[in-house]
């Protein structure tokens, strides 16, 4: 074999043994009444764009493609919904405190306002959750008329 041959080898072999490794695909329970759509009750439009666009990431209702079985990938998207979820967790909405809950709440706006959420990373696959601008302002407006969220600055 000349060297180059050894090291595509080498490469093909390494992929093989790091599908090995998956990552854990199996949604921690919950308690409905935890969910941040069942507290909050928004219209039927704008629950639908939170399931849509934020529940992979931000929920214990992810859904796992495909490619989330294939290393490396796998390990990127997995880190994403870990990272998702410790910051914002719409599953465990009824454990947040109302200080907490009001915080993440301006977050939720600013983010989406920015552009920022969901991940760029995410809508390149998951067309159907970028939001257009006006998905942008419905969302943002409904998240600022919830009960304390324009009073609350910190
Ligand atoms: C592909 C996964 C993914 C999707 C989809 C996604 N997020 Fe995120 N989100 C993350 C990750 C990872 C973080 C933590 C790191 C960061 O801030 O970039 C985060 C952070 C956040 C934060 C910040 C929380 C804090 O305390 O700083 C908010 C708020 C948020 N996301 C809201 C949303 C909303 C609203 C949607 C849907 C419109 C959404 N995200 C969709 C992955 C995602």
């Amino acid at each position: 074999m000349t060297l180059k041959m050894k090291i595509i080898a080498g490469l093909v072999a390494i992929l093989v043994i790091i599908q090995f490794f998956g990552i854990d695909k199996e949604n921690p329970s919950y308690q409905a009444e935890n969910d941040f759509i069942a507290i909050t009750n928004p219209p039927e439009e704008i629950a639908k764009i939170i399931k849509t666009s934020c529940y992979d990431c931000h929920s214990y209702h992810t859904k796992y493609p495909w490619y989330t079985n294939v290393a490396p990938l796998s390990w990127w998207i997995g880190d994403h919904i870990e990272e998702g979820r410790e910051h914002f967790n719409l599953s465990e909405w009824g454990n947040y405190s109302e200080k907490k809950a009001l915080h993440k709440l301006e977050e939720f706006y600013e983010e989406v306002e920015e552009g920022e959420m969901p991940l760029s990373s995410y809508t390149i696959i998951h067309g159907e959750a970028s939001l257009s601008e006006e998905q942008v302002e419905m969302l943002v407006a409904w998240v600022k008329s919830l009960p304390g969220v324009e009073q609350h600055k910190d």
